[in-house]
């Protein structure tokens, strides 16, 4: 099914299932532990031996020499593959770095082998054996030193790096009221429950891999290609994942490892990552230096408007949007966004959960409360007076909907905004101070191609076959949601099987496109099936209704039922709605925090969050997914943070004690209000993404409040206590 014009009124819009509430269809398995995650497939793959992963413990050089004799001698070992022993290896399609290294190293924790022995502790206990000489070379890991060398990006998944529009030197020069701030942004890990797990077994020339991975089809061509194989001999079987946040969104060294280990000890190996070796070992949101310009006349009406950024990955790596979202939030006649990359030799630097808006808003945000105060205007006004209806950079692109005010005017009333002291450091509350903080939430809205097998079986079960994933999200309701509807049956006769490259290629998790792309891919399907059920019982495609389990058309009607056997696959494929207009999600965050005016210790007591992403297509897993999302914001501001060894190249913090987020005890009460909206410009269920909308933004609206609260401006993430101390006013 092609989608070039906007969606018409079509089956969904009956709102029947779609749109309503369903709980999680596989949340029984979850609550009761029977979900099968990929390192308990004991079902696949019961005689499986373990792996433990080899790491380096430098950053940068050569292995002198590896001596693996002693862990081969080990009890219970199997198996000791290195770089040398692996045979030839290809890297992946998508990865910078190679995951198995060797002789040269190019990153700190870099796999350089596995020991495959009959038991998990065998195998950890040789992996200690394995000696290693290594000589070390210098590396770059300052950011901050390297911004001076940092080149243009190269063009990545979010446009060209630099932009610019009028004359923003000039405006900003002239411009009455200014400013210009710097700020920085640390290095983020996914920090996922599930680590990076996978069996793997071969049959023959055929590999299996079970694994936690967002994107099957990605990760399937990434391990064939790195194990130099053809695709089609690669299975990857992944329904259920422990989160994934964007660490998940590659092939990483586990798979591959666990995949040579197996076809070495010819048995299905099983590997994990463990907790303190997933940092350095996969990927992280990188660190950023932003600079923030922003010129107004003085009644608030921006005239110009920059942005530049800075981050380091590795050779051939590109850069995180972090200045997407200034092209598109803000009017204002003259602007200039620019990306910078410089070369740096701590791990590979990649997405994680709206990467680049997520850390772009950290900054914006900062600045546009800056900015208000300055102008003397309330935050919530001095946006609103800058809203505009067309792409700014490119005025002939309306939004194909844009709520923004309506979120900032909604939900300023529901939080009681108008009680907000605009000066800092004066509201108490008992002992401790207390300040309101708004930011914008603003995240693009990507779609992507995504495919779907249905079927229909006896008693009127319909099957739902793609290789979407679920890593968390809801994916399996949404999708049984969009077939009951589609098909007109109720949702328990839908059984909906997800993530095994056995399946029609989806869209996969990512971006925020997975659910306005896959639930498109499943009734582009379900209106094929329709179309051959109708012909089989000789009515018009078009006259035929679909309710309640029964085919109607003119004055007859059958159940569906009497239609098992047939099947039907169909792709949604986007055209260009998308160019033509600018499809985005739009938010606002409200946060009150408190702050502790002796030690500076600060409290997130309430959040609200207000989006508008046009129509929500299960109000309780979107909702999960916005208060998860502002959970990860509150970290981003007040804990998160990748401490660089700056000598040795290495995030020192690399476990859950030392790398902070935040626990229940930490988050407050949590609002989530999405406004009424469709977008036909979207999909064909009018629907667009939030896993992503709800960070970008929460991070600022947290350090705006902090700043309410205390007059303290913290510019350097994340806002902790030391930052504060000096500045904090005297109280009483
Ligand atoms: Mo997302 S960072 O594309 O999983």
């Amino acid at each position: 099914m092609k989608f070039d014009t906007p969606a018409a009124t079509n089956p969904i819009d009956q709102l029947k299932v779609v749109g309503q509430p369903a709980d999680r269809i596989e949340g029984p398995l979850k609550a009761t532990g029977t979900a099968p995650y990929a390192y308990e497939r004991h079902d696949a793959a019961p005689n499986a031996a373990y792996g433990y992963v080899v790491v380096s413990t430098i950053a940068r050089g050569r292995i002198r020499s590896l001596d693996a004799s002693r862990a081969r001698r080990a009890p219970g070992v199997l198996a000791v593959i290195t770089a040398e022993t692996a045979g030839p290896l290809d890297k992946g399609q998508y990865n910078t770095v190679r995951l198995l290294g060797g002789p040269e190293i190019q990153h700190y924790h870099q796999a350089l082998g596995v020991v495959v022995a009959e038991t998990w502790e065998q195998a950890r206990a040789a992996a200690a054996l394995v000696q290693v000489q290594y000589q070390e070379a210098p590396g770059r890991y300052d950011l901050a030193k390297l911004k001076n060398a940092a080149a243009v990006a190269p063009p990545g998944f979010g446009g060209p790096p630099d932009t610019a529009r009028g004359d923003f030197d000039g405006a900003f020069a002239s411009a009455p009221v200014k400013l210009d701030a710097t700020y920085s942004t640390p290095g983020h890990a996914h920090a996922m429950m599930e680590p990076h797990a996978t069996v793997a077994a071969w049959n023959g020339d055929q590999l299996t891999v079970w694994t936690s991975n967002q994107m099957i089809d990605w990760s399937r061509g990434d391990l064939a290609k790195t194990l130099k194989i053809p695709k089609e001999k690669v299975r990857l079987v992944s329904p259920f994942i422990g989160g994934g946040f964007g660490g998940k969104l590659w092939v990483r060294a586990e798979a591959v490892l666990a995949a040579l280990g197996a076809k070495a000890v010819n048995r299905p190996v099983k590997v994990a990552l463990t907790r303190p070796v997933m940092f350095n070992n996969t990927t992280h949101r990188p660190a950023t230096i932003q600079r923030v310009r922003i010129g107004a006349t003085p009644d608030g009406k921006i005239t110009a408007i920059g942005h530049e950024s800075w981050q380091a990955d590795q050779e051939g790596g590109s850069s995180d949007p972090h200045v997407n979202q200034t092209r598109l939030l803000y009017a204002g006649a003259n602007r200039m966004t620019r990306t910078r990359l410089a070369k740096g030799d701590l791990p590979e630097a990649n997405a994680m959960r709206a990467p680049g808006e997520a850390s772009g808003m950290m900054a914006l945000e900062i600045a546009m409360d800056e900015m208000a105060e300055k102008l003397g205007l309330d935050p919530v006004d001095f946006r609103i007076r800058n809203d505009t209806q067309v792409d700014p950079e490119k005025p002939h692109r309306p939004f194909s909907q844009r709520q923004f005010v309506q979120c900032l005017r909604q939900g300023a009333d529901h939080f009681g905004w108008s009680a907000r002291n605009p000066r800092p450091g004066q509201t108490r509350d008992g002992r401790w101070l207390v300040g309101l903080g708004v930011a914008a939430a603003f995240r693009g809205a990507p779609v992507q191609t995504s495919a779907a097998r249905v079927r229909l079986e006896a008693g009127g079960l319909l099957v739902v076959e793609t290789d979407m994933t679920d890593i968390g999200t809801g994916s399996y309701t949404i999708i049984a949601q969009t077939a009951a509807e589609t098909m007109g049956v109720p949702l328990h006769h839908v059984r909906v099987r997800l993530g095994d490259s056995d399946f029609p290629v989806s869209a996969g998790s990512g971006g925020q496109w997975g659910a306005a792309s896959s639930t498109s891919g499943v009734y582009a399907a379900c209106m094929k099936l329709r179309e051959q059920v109708a012909g089989k019982f000789g009515f018009d495609p078009g006259q035929t209704a679909f309710q309640d389990g029964q085919v109607r058309s003119g004055g007859k009607a059958f159940p569906l039922a009497q239609a098992a056997g047939l099947v039907a696959e169909d792709a949604i494929e986007f055209g260009k709605l998308g160019e033509q207009q600018e499809l985005s999600t739009f938010g606002a965050h409200f946060v009150e925090a408190a702050v502790d005016p002796y030690t500076a210790e600060i409290r997130v007591r309430r959040m609200l969050s207000v989006c508008a992403a046009g129509r929500i297509l299960n109000p309780k897993s979107a909702r999960s997914q916005v208060i998860g999302a502002m959970v990860m914001g509150v970290g981003a501001a007040l804990m998160e943070d990748l401490v660089v060894d700056k000598r040795r190249g290495f995030f020192v913090n690399h476990d859950l004690a030392g790398y902070e987020v935040p626990v229940h005890a930490d988050i407050p009460h949590q609002e989530v209000i999405f406004l009424d909206e469709v977008d036909p410009a979207a999909s064909p269920l009018k629907a667009k993404g939030v896993g992503e909308l709800g960070i970008c933004g929460a991070a600022a609206a947290v350090a705006n409040a902090v700043y309410n609260a205390t007059g303290v401006r913290v510019r350097d993430y994340p806002v902790t206590l030391d930052k504060l101390l000096a500045g904090m006013p005297q109280v009483a």
